[in-house]
């Protein structure tokens, strides 16, 4: 029977453990390029021991930024900085896929080229604060996409998809979750376009199937994963009936052979209803490949989930702010460190790289309790 320490071939990658850690917007990159900075190098270093780290959301693109130090892989720095990250993270024996993110319309013109307008399937504007060098702005009013935007965020995302290649990590994972672009051109409160990219159900997929048709023609698919929230509302989105649109989503990742679907079950702060564990349970029993469950789990939740093959992995998120050894606590029933919420996206290497590891006399202490 597998555990949480059971290494997990998935591919070409073999993760020498199932505790995952779950993708991070850390907000530590320059602003000014989108670079990834030498903080960031040893934050990751730090939790090389993860089975497989997912990167914090990357923007494509320009275009796709919606906060304030954000990375980017997009430019030949970018690779650069990035591969010094993967460098790191492979000398220490750790894997790292890299988060292909592009926000939509949660953005504001402040944090985009020239002043734009974010993007998005409808000009819909987000009920949601930006965060920006001003502080926080309600989203901008978004661009309606034309299919010319359409073709060119496709390109963005293969070249991205590149980018990563170049860059050393090990794989890449498609960010179409918590209400950023992918996510909404699938649901209809923010899609509500009349062409073939909007409508049905089949066409508010087409963007998606395209986006990840240019993302294999770079990676094999057992490099590639994805990530979804289908009962998620963070980020101002919703879908009249989440179920039908997932299962079709589902179905269609089915014959893309993708290598995991990595799901937010739970929000920070937010319980699970019976009705959205309903929908989650029967998407998974759907799902042909390899299953990455996140949202809220703790140590023995977690084992539970692996042990029962109701998961293959779980991806922990705060957990690993907190706790770079976090394999190691769960292992020997340590202590886990308490994350400072007010330095997550802010504070530079307080709260980031100076969470303590587990010291060798915590070690006994802990196998002798
Ligand atoms: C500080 C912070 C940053 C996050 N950044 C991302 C991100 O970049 N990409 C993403 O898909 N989810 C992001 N999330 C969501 C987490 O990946 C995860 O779904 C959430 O924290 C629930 O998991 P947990 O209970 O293990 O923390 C973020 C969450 C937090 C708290």
């Amino acid at each position: 029977m597998a555990d949480l320490f059971t290494p997990l071939k998935m591919g070409p990658n073999e993760f020498k453990n199932r505790i995952f850690m779950a993708p991070l917007t850390r907000s530590r990159a320059d602003d000014d390029t989108d670079t990834p900075t030498d903080m960031m190098v040893e934050y990751y270093k730090q939790r090389a021991s993860a089975g497989l780290i997912i990167s914090e959301a990357t923007q494509i693109s320009p275009m796709g930024k919606g906060y304030i130090k954000t990375p980017g892989i997009y430019t030949d720095a970018h690779v650069a900085a990035w591969k010094k990250i993967t460098d790191a993270v492979h000398s220490d024996g750790g894997k790292i896929f890299c988060q292909l993110w592009h926000v939509g319309r949660i953005s504001h013109s402040l944090l985009l080229p020239e002043g734009e307008k974010p993007l998005a399937p409808s000009a819909i504007q987000a009920d949601v604060q930006a965060y920006t060098s001003e502080g926080e702005q309600q989203c901008s009013i978004p661009k309606a996409m034309t299919k010319e935007d359409i073709t060119n965020t496709i390109s963005e995302y293969k070249n991205a998809a590149e980018k990563a290649k170049e860059a050393g990590f090990d794989g890449v994972e498609i960010h179409s979750a918590n209400g950023y672009l992918l996510n909404q051109f699938l649901e209809d409160k923010t899609n509500q376009r009349s062409d073939e990219y909007g409508g049905s159900i089949e066409n508010r997929i087409r963007f998606l199937t395209e986006v990840i048709e240019a993302v294999c023609d770079v990676w094999p698919k057992d490099q590639v994963g994805i990530r979804l929230s289908p009962t998620g509302h963070f980020n101002d989105i919703d879908d009249s009936d989440p179920l039908s649109l997932y299962s079709a989503v589902i179905e269609m990742l089915n014959e893309k052979e993708l290598t995991y679907l990595h799901m937010v079950e739970k929000f920070p702060g937010a319980d699970i209803s019976n009705k959205d564990f309903y929908i989650l349970t029967e998407l998974i029993k759907k799902w042909d490949g390899l299953y990455m469950a996140n949202g809220n789990y703790n140590y023995m939740d977690g084992q539970d989930a692996v042990r029962s093959e109701r998961a293959d992995a779980i991806a922990y998120g705060r957990p690993f702010i907190s706790n770079p050894d976090l394999p190691k606590r769960f292992k020997i029933g340590a202590e886990l460190n308490t994350p400072d919420e007010a330095t997550f996206y802010q504070g530079g290497e307080k709260g980031y790289t100076d969470y303590p590891f587990l010291q060798e006399a915590d070690d006994k202490t802990a196998v002798a309790a």
